[in-house]
């Protein structure tokens, strides 16, 4: 019993950190339903109002300057088992919106549009799903090799799933931010 009430205690107070809430980034413009982590890292999503046809999303991820940050590099990866996972490939590509990746006096931020990344086959969310629960796993230890975009990384000090609401996420003004992004190519890049 006493292990069940603690349980259901922490479970409600996970539950109530972790609610996405509105978030405006004031360089782009772009506002998103955004996951707000205790380490001050956080998971900004922007989708489409209209589902029809879509496999595009709009994220940022930022976090506060210590610990490792100060240049971001981004790749894909995929984990087959516990351990660093490592780069993958497909028709999915992210291109840097310029301004909403920057590094200021108290954060760094990257913002990308992430092309054919919402999969039909489950692999992540549908876009008529009503929520999504996204994975996220945390480390403020440095990647062994800082510029390699494809080093391996350290095992998390914190993971959890954030369940998004999509409707919330959703804005009309999907496609003009959507132009903001660069061409599809850069995997690396400095901030
Ligand atoms: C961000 O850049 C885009 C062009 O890429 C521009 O249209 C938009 O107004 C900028 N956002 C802000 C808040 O200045
Ligand atoms: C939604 O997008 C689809 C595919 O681009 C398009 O055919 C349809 O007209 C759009 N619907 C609305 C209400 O804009
Ligand atoms: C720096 O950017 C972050 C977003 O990553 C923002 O929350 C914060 O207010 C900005 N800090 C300053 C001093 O402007």
């Amino acid at each position: 019993m006493k292990v069940s009430t603690l349980l259901t205690g922490a479970l409600a107070s996970l539950t109530a950190a972790q609610s996405p809430a509105p978030y405006t980034d004031a360089k782009s413009g772009i506002t998103f339903s955004t996951f707000q982590h205790s380490s001050g890292l956080f998971f900004g999503l922007a989708l489409p109002t209209n589902n029809t046809g879509n496999t595009d999303f709009i994220a940022t991820v930022g976090g506060k300057g210590t610990g490792w940050s100060g240049s971001v590099l981004s790749s894909f990866r995929k984990a087959a088992q516990y351990g660093s996972p490592a780069v993958t490939t497909g028709t999915f590509s992210q291109s840097p919106i310029a301004n909403g990746t920057y590094v200021n006096s108290t954060h760094w931020t990257y913002t990308f549009l992430c092309q054919k990344c919402i999969q039909s086959d489950g692999t992540t969310f549908k876009t008529t799903d009503q929520t999504a629960n996204i994975g996220y796993a945390v480390n403020a230890n440095a990647p062994s090799q800082k510029t390699n975009v494809a080093s391996t990384v350290t095992k998390h000090s914190d993971a959890g799933q954030v369940e998004f609401d999509l409707s919330q996420a959703k804005s009309d003004k999907f496609d003009t931010w959507k132009a903001y992004a660069a061409p599809k190519t850069a995997h690396s890049f400095q901030a």
